[in-house]
């Protein structure tokens, strides 16, 4: 059994007073959040007040990026170290934005990969192609290239601690989510590889998340389905609201 994931990526947005607004809002409203997994990913500076502020509820804070050297002259980067110390258990790596905007490469996903599980910090690896390899039919062939080289090395007991997301580029901020058939086909495909990669056993017990434009409104039905074991959610988890309708339809799919 795969418990679902529910987790915003508040991505460039809230300032340290925003976040805190945004998590005390989601702490008061979010009802019986620990029935699924929840985290939240603020930016950098606002890590370690989010953390202080959730006590003891059940929700955990990732960091949406991390360098993997440990410390030096790398002017503008975050160490495994410094966000564990911050308050993190999860971290996200090789967004698409991240890939897209600021030149991620497989090569620099696996590193990234290997500091986090390094510094005991649980990876949430993003994976995705975009609306021209899609277009071109290489949509697989695009995922199972990410896969082959974000986690390259990786051994059986390395996979026990990794979440793969599939993010579609295309269904990104977008408003155009992926269908159900599209988001169950893509899932099963990359279980699949997991699977030819590491062994059916450990590619059943990864969770795979879904996102791009996941809302309230569809959230249940991608929730529902068989391969989708979690939500990534951007523009929707910055409304306390929203996202907190978004962890009870998780809640609902958890019952399934
Ligand atoms: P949206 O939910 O805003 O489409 O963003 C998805 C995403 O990129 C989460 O990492």
């Amino acid at each position: 059994m795969r418990k679902i994931i529910i987790a915003g990526n508040w991505k460039m947005n809230n300032t340290i007073s925003q976040a805190q607004d945004l998590i005390a809002a989601l702490i008061k409203n979010g009802g019986d959040m620990h029935k699924v997994e929840v985290i939240v990913a603020p930016p950098f500076t606002a890590l370690r007040s989010v953390y202080d502020i959730l006590g003891q509820s059940s929700v955990h804070v990732a960091a949406q990026n991390l360098f993997w050297e440990e410390s030096g002259a790398y002017t503008g980067e975050v160490s495994p170290m410094m966000v564990k110390e911050a308050g993190c258990k999860w971290v996200i790596i090789g967004h698409s934005e991240r890939r897209q905007i600021f030149g991620e490469t497989d090569e620099t996903v696996n590193k990234r990969t290997a500091a986090a599980l390094g510094s005991e910090l649980k990876p949430i690896v993003c994976i995705g192609e975009t609306l021209e390899e899609r277009d071109a039919g290489q949509t697989f062939d695009v995922l199972h290239r990410q896969l082959d080289g974000g986690l390259k090395g990786l051994t059986e007991e390395n996979m026990a601690k990794i979440t793969i997301a599939y993010e579609p580029v295309w269904a990104i901020g977008t408003g155009k989510t992926a269908t159900p058939a599209q988001a169950q086909e893509a899932h099963e495909k990359i279980r699949a590889k997991l699977s030819s990669m590491f062994g059916a056993g450990v590619a059943e017990k990864v969770r795979i998340l879904y996102g791009g434009s996941m809302k309230p409104a569809n959230a249940l039905e991608l929730l529902s389905l068989p391969d989708v074991d979690g939500g990534l959610i951007g523009g929707a988890s910055l409304k306390a609201h929203d996202f907190v309708d978004i962890i009870k339809a998780g809640i609902e799919a958890e019952k399934l």
